[in-house]
């Protein structure tokens, strides 16, 4: 039996239906940009991710840079950003007129390392940072990294594309951080049909500046206080979301569920299942291995044999990237973030996978190494 490395299609009972019609509806009454699913949909990540403000917004591409913008950040600020990511963290900083330094990560929970995150504000006393909470978790060392901005004066944007539905001691991964964002695009565990994202705060004033940002910097309708863009979440994309919402927690479930039988079920094998810090409560995003990197070629090919799925994210760090070089103004170590990469591959992991379909992975793997 092959299995994929992500499927999206295991829709509840019904949930098509709905959906249906819902598009239907929406249609009729040509609902297309704005309207109660935006409200509808801001109210419910308020609620969920304890936070004053829920700005919906066009991806989590976008809401770093609205969120960056909101916190003050424009043209030359240094900005720093973990070396381990995806590229729109990097990207992000680089749209909105600031420059990149990147900092290394740490093996044991792969985030963003904090006595070099100190090291580096200390050398380049950067505006902002971005910390991102990778894989389906976040930083052992996340209230150090909030403490230490709030009393340095560093702006800190905490980019949640991957971590919806994480929670850190009881509460939202959210909830405490100076501003966030989320993605949803389809294949994040909060996902739209299309692309879509968020930024949250509980700071007034950040809230009301990324909310005018996001709607071309409007006071009135034409009149302009900032110079925005048209970021704006489609009714669409809301409307998804709304009628995905009540179905979030057995989707959580299911993946918590399938990231803990490859613990289990792979522990004594020579190779790592990475485990979430102490604290956390994982969403499932990601299952994450570190196997030798001299024998993961190896690994590779036998699982495409096999039939079955697999991720390599990441396979090379920001700052090594052919586009970086242009822009990046410093890094701060690297060395482990180029470890990770070499060394991570990511077996299946989505909803409702089957005890079947977890056997044939956990299989596979273990015919590797026998
Ligand atoms: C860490 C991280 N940041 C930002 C993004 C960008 O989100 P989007 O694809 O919705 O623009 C992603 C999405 O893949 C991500 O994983």
């Amino acid at each position: 039996m092959s299995v994929p490395f992500i499927e999206l299609k295991r829709f509840e009972d019904g949930f098509l239906d709905s959906w249906n019609a819902k598009i239907k509806e929406l249609s009729e009454n040509t609902r297309f940009i704005g309207g109660p699913e935006i409200e509808n949909l801001e109210a419910a990540l308020r609620q969920e991710c304890e936070v004053g403000h829920a700005i919906g917004c066009a991806n989590g591409t976008d809401a770093l840079q609205l969120a960056l913008r909101g916190a003050g950040v424009g043209r030359g600020d240094l900005v720093l950003v973990p070396d381990l990511t995806f590229w729109a963290t990097f990207e992000a900083v680089v749209n909105v007129g600031a420059d990149p330094i990147t900092v290394d990560v740490v093996e044991e929970d792969l985030q963003m390392d904090f006595d070099l995150f100190c090291k580096a504000c200390k050398e380049y006393k950067p505006k902002a940072a971005i910390l991102v909470h990778l894989y389906g978790w976040g930083s052992a060392r996340l209230e150090e990294f909030r403490g230490f901005a709030r009393e340095n004066g560093i702006a800190l944007i905490e980019d949640g594309a991957q971590s919806y539905g994480v929670t850190r001691g009881g509460k939202s991964i959210y909830s405490g951080a100076q501003v966030s964002t989320i993605s949803f695009y389809p294949a994040k565990v909060f996902g739209a049909a299309g692309d879509a994202g968020a930024v949250l705060t509980s700071d007034e004033s950040i809230a009301h500046r990324v909310r005018s940002l996001e709607n071309h910097g409007r006071t009135t309708h034409y009149s302009y206080g900032l110079v925005g863009w048209n970021s704006r979440m489609d009714s669409f994309q809301a409307a998804y979301l709304n009628l995905s919402h009540p179905h979030l927690g057995a989707r959580l479930e299911s993946r918590r569920k399938s990231a803990n039988v490859y613990r289990e079920k792979l522990k004594d094998l020579p190779l790592r299942v990475v485990d979430v810090p102490s604290g956390y409560v994982e969403n499932g995003y990601l299952n994450v291995l570190i196997v030798d990197q001299e024998k993961r070629p190896a690994l590779e090919a036998h699982l495409k044999e096999e039939g079955i799925g697999f991720g390599i994210v990441y396979p090379g760090p920001m700052s090594v990237q052919d586009a970086s070089s242009e822009y990046l103004k410093g890094k701060v170590g690297g060395q482990t973030a180029e470890k990770i990469c070499k060394s991570v591959l990511n077996l299946p992991l989505f909803p409702y996978m089957k005890d079947e379909e977890l056997d044939e992975v956990v299989g596979a793997v273990r015919g590797f190494f026998s």
